[in-house]
């Protein structure tokens, strides 16, 4: 059925076009600017004839449109089968993740094609920045510090930063035979877990491990509610500056002796993070959960990073204590019949991947 505003729209529109029809002179009239010639007041009456043509077949689409959902709608109810209309659409109780990312219209490279394997600091620099890595350009040593940030660990909750050599000597050797190849963190926060990290590898003798650190730095819900983390997002303009506290601590970390073929910072969130790694084959031997914690998220998490690594890589995360991150481990570990661990660090865990689902 046509509405009443719509079939106001209709006569209007019916009326104004016979008008021009009929008295070509008021086309000259409606427009007192240009053209006053009879070749453009006849261009002007295609063109209007056009547009009223146009809207006219819109109008026509949205109430066959209409007419089909309403059809399906009472088909639905009649037969209990159909698609359900004017109610609320029923969402299953949880949200599973699709296994292959989307083609994207930017899909011009044939990404399929590329193979699994870890990537070189110097591949993964180059792919998430489009240029070779230089020591001396790189973001990160001449990150230009514009809210004047001091290098600090202060961040309390970062039991990686706090624990990392006992997280890392446990990890060596769930990790065995395999060795760290390539580590993945989501949610880097100031780096504590992050520096640490690069800091057990060196110390392990893998100077060139790339370590990946996916986070938009915009802080989580609990940062952002709570004002007894606030000044550890220390948001300016409603932004947070977690970022530029990273770019200064992992600096100053190189500065006194790190290897900078560590850390590559890529500020996406963890779903692009996980699609991205998907499209570029690299595989991680370890990934560090440590993201939003909430209930759902973490799961699309679990499941998006779980896709990406390989069979004896490790999947491991923080905060096992909060009540949504241990519901979606739990899940998780429980959907696939996986066999969860504890580093006894914390609320730290720990899943390996045996087998391809
Ligand atoms: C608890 S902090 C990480 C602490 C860090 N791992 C450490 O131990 O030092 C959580 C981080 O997750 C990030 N985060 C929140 N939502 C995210 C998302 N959807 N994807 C990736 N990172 C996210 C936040 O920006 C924040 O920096």
């Amino acid at each position: 059925m046509i509405t009443n505003k719509e079939k106001i729209i209709i006569s209007l529109l019916g009326f104004l076009s016979i008008s021009l029809i009929l008295f070509p002179n008021l086309a000259k009239i409606l427009t007192p600017y240009k053209l006053h010639d009879d070749n453009a007041a006849a261009a002007l009456l295609r063109s209007t004839r056009l547009e009223l043509e146009r809207a006219y077949g819109a109008i026509k689409d949205l109430e066959e449109n209409r007419l089909h959902w309403q059809q399906l709608a009472s088909s639905s109810q009649n037969s209990g089968t159909g698609l359900p209309i004017d109610k609320d659409v029923e969402c299953p109780a949880h949200m599973e993740p699709k296994k292959e990312r989307s083609v994207l219209p930017s899909d011009i490279e044939i990404w399929n094609d590329r193979p699994h394997a870890p990537p070189t600091f110097e591949e993964l620099y180059q792919q998430v920045n489009n240029v070779e890595y230089d020591p001396a350009t790189s973001g990160i040593a001449t990150f230009d510090n514009p809210n004047g940030k001091v290098a600090h660990m202060d961040y309390p909750h970062s039991s990686v930063w706090n624990k990392g050599d006992e997280i890392m000597e446990i990890l060596e050797k769930a990790l065995a035979p395999r060795k760290f190849e390539f580590i993945v963190e989501v949610g880097s926060m100031h780096g504590g877990s992050a520096i640490r990290m690069a800091l057990e590898l060196d110390k392990r003798g893998f100077k060139d491990v790339p370590l990946l650190c996916i986070d938009p730095w915009s802080g989580d819900l609990n940062m952002w509610l709570n004002r007894v983390v606030w000044e550890h997002l220390d948001p300016r303009g409603g932004r947070a500056t977690t970022y530029d506290q990273f770019m200064v601590n992992v600096k100053s970390f190189i500065d006194n002796g790190m290897s900078d073929k560590h850390i590559v910072p890529f500020a996406v969130s963890s779903i692009i993070g996980a699609r991205w790694l998907q499209a570029t084959g690299f595989q991680p031997s370890v990934i560090y959960l440590d993201s939003a914690h909430e209930e759902d998220e973490t799961y699309m998490e679990l499941c998006l990073y779980w896709e990406v690594l390989p069979v004896g890589g490790i999947l491991m995360g923080d905060d096992y204590g909060w009540a949504a991150v241990r519901h979606d481990v739990d899940r998780f570990v429980s959907d696939r019949g996986l066999t969860l661990n504890m580093f006894n660090v914390y609320y730290n865990w720990w899943i390996k991947k045996e087998k391809y689902d």
